[in-house]
C-alpha cells in the first residue's frame, strides 16, 4: 500500500520504494518492544501511518490512535486501516496534537518536530505513568542536551534507547521521556 497509494497520493517520494522496509517500516516497527502490554498508543503526526500502523500490526494487544491534521494523509490512513481490517484496533483522528483532549499510555512519533515543540505537543497527551517515545536520527543526543532545561522544567527524565526490528537493518534511535 505504501509502494502503491503512498506514492500515488504523494505521501512518500518515489525513491523511497526500494527502501520502504529498511528505512521506514522496520525503523518504525522496532519501537514495538518498548511498549507495555495492552497500552493505549497515540502516533502523533502519523503521515503515512509511521510508526503507528506497523506497531499495531505487530502488537494486536495495543489500541492505537493515529493523529494527523492533513486531509490527504488522514484519508490515506483511514483507507489503509479499512483495507487492513484493523478498524477495531486503530482509530484515525484528523487533528493537530494541540487539539486532542485525550491521554495515552504511550505517545509515539517519528520525524514530528524538534524536541522542544514535540514535548509541548506530546506531554499533554501522556498519562502520568506513561511515556513519550520519539523516533529520532543521529540528532537524539544533541537534542536532549540542547533541551535539558525544558525537559527538567517539564518534570521529565530522558533516556536514549536503540532498538532493532531485524539484524540486517540499522537500529532505531528513540528518545524516551517519562515523568521523573
Ligand atoms: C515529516 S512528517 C512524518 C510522518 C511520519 N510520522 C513518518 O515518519 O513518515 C510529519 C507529520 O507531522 C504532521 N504534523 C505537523 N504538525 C502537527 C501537529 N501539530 N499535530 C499533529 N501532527 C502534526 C504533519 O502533517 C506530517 O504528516
Amino acid at each position: 500500500m505504501l509502494a502503491r497509494e503512498g506514492i500515488e497520493w504523494g505521501l512518500l517520494g518515489p525513491r523511497e520504494v526500494e527502501r520502504l522496509w529498511s528505512r521506514h517500516i522496520l525503523n518504525s516497527a522496532a519501537i514495538a518492544e518498548l511498549i507495555p502490554l495492552g497500552a493505549s498508543v497515540a502516533d502523533v503526526g502519523s503521515g503515512a501511518g509511521l510508526p503507528g500502523i506497523p506497531v499495531a500490526l505487530l502488537r494486536p494487544d495495543l489500541h492505537v490512535t493515529l493523529i494527523e491534521p492533513l486531509l490527504r494523509r488522514s484519508n490515506f490512513l483511514t483507507h489503509s486501516v479499512d483495507d487492513l481490517g484493523i478498524t477495531r484496533q486503530v482509530a484515525v483522528r484528523r487533528d493537530r496534537a494541540e487539539q486532542v483532549r485525550q491521554t495515552f499510555d504511550v505517545v509515539a512519533s517519528r520525524a514530528l518536530a524538534p524536541l522542544d515543540r514535540l514535548i509541548r505537543w506530546c506531554l499533554p497527551l501522556m498519562n502520568d505513568d506513561g511515556q513519550i517515545l520519539a523516533i529520532k536520527g543521529a540528532s537524539a543526543q544533541q537534542e536532549v542536551a540542547d533541551h535539558g532545561r525544558l525537559i527538567a522544567d517539564s518534570g521529565l527524565t530522558a533516556d536514549i534507547v536503540t532498538v532493532r526490528a531485524a539484524p540486517e537493518v540499522d537500529p532505531t534511535t528513540v528518545i524516551r521521556l517519562r515523568l521523573a
